[in-house]
């Protein structure tokens, strides 16, 4: 067996890897503080879901009408803490808390990150892939720090995240200088920089999207699924996968280019998934690496938030997918009038009378 020599080879971890983009940036140190505390959490989640299996922390708890696993709590209480003490954060905002977290004064930084601990948690019981997702916002205002400074648009992101915990524990960054993926090599526990610049596919062949609630979805959602099952022009269909957990369909249709989708249905009006801790992040992930990231109204990237678990309908990945998908909805949005955004509630007869 030879060995590499680690003088010419050249190795990049996480932590070397934002030390010398801090460097560059010239920035304070405080991002890069953040992102090594945070390393430091995801690698204890990693550690502890590989050893769930032997330990029980499979038992349900209940918390009031929800159920939430020990892991949740767990991967939460780990991540709040690890973010503490940093000394780099003031707001935190958790899929699991209902209310943000202001950091006590003497712990306090600049930074406000909006995250979900342990994404896809119903996959547990059946080892699927789960994952945790982060955004982290500089904070704006001045004064005390309150939930307000997690409302801002995802464009405003300086760094957003996800940790995949699959068959390898992966940490997916994206920041200005582009999405770079670290692989974590447990025997020395280290995130290893192993995919540089990742750019996604323009088109893929596969969807990702929960069919269960096709009795619901809008005609539009509808029309695209048959046109990928039964291409007009004899393309080949694409395939259909969807693992129900998040970070695994979207970073697989990362690494493989298509689309994911969980749009509005009759039953879920707003879609299901979380803007600021679930879409946000990997919008930002999607747009950095070229793909598009829309609730099919408007770019995810743009929406200003106006509360902290506010859900909207989700559709991204390559860019050439996502037109496609957009330009079938187009065709089904109703028309606005100019005067009064409400009247496209009306029937067509109706609305046409007052239309300009
Ligand atoms: P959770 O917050 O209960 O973990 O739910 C989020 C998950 C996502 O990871 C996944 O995309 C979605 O829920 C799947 O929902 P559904 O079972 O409705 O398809």
């Amino acid at each position: 067996m030879s060995y590499q020599d680690p003088v010419e080879s050249e190795i990049s971890t996480l932590t070397s890897f934002v030390l010398e983009k801090g460097e560059k940036d010239k920035s304070t140190g405080e991002i890069s503080q953040l992102l090594i505390c945070l390393c430091t959490a995801v690698k204890g989640i990693s550690y502890t879901l590989r050893k769930a299996g032997m330990i029980p922390l499979y038992h349900p708890i209940s918390e009031g009408t929800r159920e939430i696993k020990e892991l949740d709590v767990y991967s939460n209480n780990l991540i709040i803490n690890t973010l503490k003490s940093s000394f780099a954060t003031c707001v935190l905002v958790s899929d699991e808390n209902r209310h943000a977290i202001i950091i006590e004064p003497e712990k306090r930084g600049k930074y406000v990150v909006c995250f979900d601990p342990l994404d896809g948690a119903a996959n547990i019981h059946c080892l699927a892939p789960i994952g945790s997702i982060f955004g982290i916002y500089r904070r704006t205002s001045t004064g005390e720090p309150s939930q307000d400074d997690a409302l801002q648009p995802g464009r405003n992101a300086v760094v957003a995240g996800y940790a995949l915990y699959g068959s390898a524990t992966m940490m997916v960054v994206a920041m200005d200088c582009g999405v770079n993926c670290f692989l974590l090599d447990s025997d020395i526990g280290e995130f290893i920089l192993v995919h540089k610049n990742v750019q996604i596919r323009n088109r893929g062949n596969i969807y990702s999207i929960n069919e269960g609630y096709t009795r619901d979805f809008e005609p539009a959602v509808l029309e695209y699924l048959q046109e990928k099952k039964c291409p007009q022009d004899n393309t080949a269909p694409y395939n259909a996968r969807y693992i129900g957990s998040m970070v695994a369909d979207v970073h697989r249709t990362l690494v493989y280019g298509g689309i994911f989708l969980y749009p509005a249905n009759e039953m879920c009006p707003q879609g299901k998934l979380r803007l600021l801790y679930e879409c946000n992040p990997l919008a930002f992930i999607i747009e950095r690496a070229g793909g598009l990231a829309t609730t099919g109204k408007e770019s995810v990237l743009d929406i200003v938030p106006t509360e902290i678990h506010q859900k909207i309908p989700l559709i991204l990945g390559s860019p050439e997918d996502v037109k496609e998908f957009l330009k079938i909805y187009k065709k089904y949005e109703k028309p606005v009038c100019q005067k009064c955004s409400f009247l496209k509630e009306l029937p067509d007869d109706q609305r046409s009378h007052y239309m300009e």
